[in-house]
Parts: C-alpha cells; sequence; structure tokens
C-alpha cells in the first residue's frame, strides 16, 4: 500500500512540474502519463475497498474468540457433529460443504439455487451481510460487520470437522496485488 501510495504522488508531482514547466519534449507524454495516475488510482482504490483478503485476517484469527462470537449464531445453529437443525441447519463439517446441502433442512430457494461451496471467500462475504450476497436467503441475520469477528467465527466453523479444509495462503493475494502494481510501473513514464 505504501508503495502505491508513493507512486500516486511521485506521478501526481511528475504531472505538476510539467505543467509548470511547459517542456516540449514531455507534453508528447501527457497523454501516457494521465493514464498511468488513472490506473495507479484504480488499483490504490481496489486495494482500499476491499481492506485485507480473508486469507490475510485468517492468520490472526482465533477458533476460541470465534466460538465466543458463535454465541450469535447458536440461537438458530447447532455447531457438532450429528447436532439437530434449529431454525437454521446444522453446521457441522460446512465449511468446504456443498450451499444448501444438508438433506434434512428446508432451505429458501434462493440458498437452494445458489450452487457451489461454503470456501473462504463465499463465507466471508455471507457473514458480512447475508441479505446482500445471497438476496431472498432466509437467514435473519444482520452480518458481522467486523473483519476479525468474521474470520474467528469462520476459524471456529473451520475447526467443526474431522479433517478441517486446509487454510488459503496469502501468497496469492500478495501477487495479485504485486502483478497490479507491475503493470502501473510499466504504464508509468521514465523518471526524471
Ligand atoms: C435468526 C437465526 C439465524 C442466526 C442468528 C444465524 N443464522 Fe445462519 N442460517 C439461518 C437460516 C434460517 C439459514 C438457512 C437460510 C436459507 O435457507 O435461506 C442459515 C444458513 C446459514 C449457512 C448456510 C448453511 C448451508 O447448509 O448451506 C451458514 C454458513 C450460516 N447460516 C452461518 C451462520 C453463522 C456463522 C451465524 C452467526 C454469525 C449465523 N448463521 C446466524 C438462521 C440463522
Amino acid at each position: 500500500m505504501g508503495f502505491l501510495i508513493f507512486l500516486l504522488v511521485a506521478i501526481g508531482f511528475g504531472n505538476l512540474t510539467e505543467v509548470i514547466f511547459h517542456q516540449e519534449a514531455l507534453e508528447a507524454n501527457a497523454y501516457p502519463i494521465d493514464t498511468a495516475s488513472v490506473a495507479s488510482a484504480t488499483v490504490a482504490d481496489v486495494a482500499m475497498e476491499e481492506g485485507p483478503s480473508i486469507a490475510e485476517l485468517l492468520q490472526t484469527a482465533s477458533v476460541e474468540k470465534g466460538e465466543s462470537v458463535f454465541k450469535k449464531c447458536a440461537a438458530c445453529h447447532t455447531p457438532d457433529n450429528g447436532g439437530a437443525n434449529k431454525i437454521g441447519p446444522n453446521l457441522w463439517n460446512i465449511v468446504g460443504r456443498e450451499v444448501a446441502s444438508k438433506g434434512d433442512f428446508s432451505y429458501s430457494d434462493a440458498m437452494a439455487e445458489h450452487g457451489g461451496n461454503w470456501d473462504y471467500e463465499l463465507l466471508n462475504r455471507y457473514l458480512t451481510k447475508p441479505k446482500d450476497e445471497i438476496p431472498g436467503n432466509k437467514m435473519v441475520f444482520v452480518g458481522l460487520k467486523k473483519d476479525s469477528d468474521r474470520a474467528s467465527v469462520i476459524m471456529y466453523l473451520r475447526s467443526l470437522s474431522d479433517t478441517p479444509m486446509e487454510l488459503p495462503t496469502v501468497a496469492s493475494a500478495e501477487e495479485a496485488v504485486d502483478e497490479a502494481a507491475e503493470e502501473v510501473m510499466e504504464a508509468a513514464p521514465e523518471p526524471m
């Protein structure tokens, strides 16, 4: 992040000096420089809006804290192997499980038709604001706004299994940011 901000400032400053000095040679470059600053702004915006990835958040999440956050879920969900469905389905083995796949629970159409598996990204998005992620689903829960609460409860859900799903690696997320930064570098003007 710090690097991207530096890049933005550097490119912004480049444009400014150009405006002040009106150098002919540099004027030819005006258009590509503009594109570069737009591109870097976009990369920075995306990184800021999305915040840390679930892979990063899980690195500092704890099962113990998640168990305590789960009290908010326990009115509707049991966590134990073979536990009963309540208002919501039993959540044993939920991480990695196919969405809406407990045969003895009656899901909403929205949930039943969603498809896919409960991977870390989907759980993270769903638990942020269930209504937004799967419109029409019948889980009446406002969501967990705090990154750390979500990460901890997902860490706890992961523990509800004899064979917990592998944790996601942070490297893949970092590589994506690095690649985006490289593209910006390539589009940027030569350093002055
Ligand atoms: C007021 C009751 C209620 C609360 C509180 C609640 N849930 Fe749910 N949950 C439901 C219902 C009902 C469904 C089924 C939704 C549907 O079929 O549309 C559901 C579905 C789910 C599913 C999908 C299950 C599947 O088999 O596909 C997950 C995951 C889940 N809840 C996690 C949580 C977590 C974690 C919390 C706490 C942070 C929580 N829920 C809080 C009622 C609740």
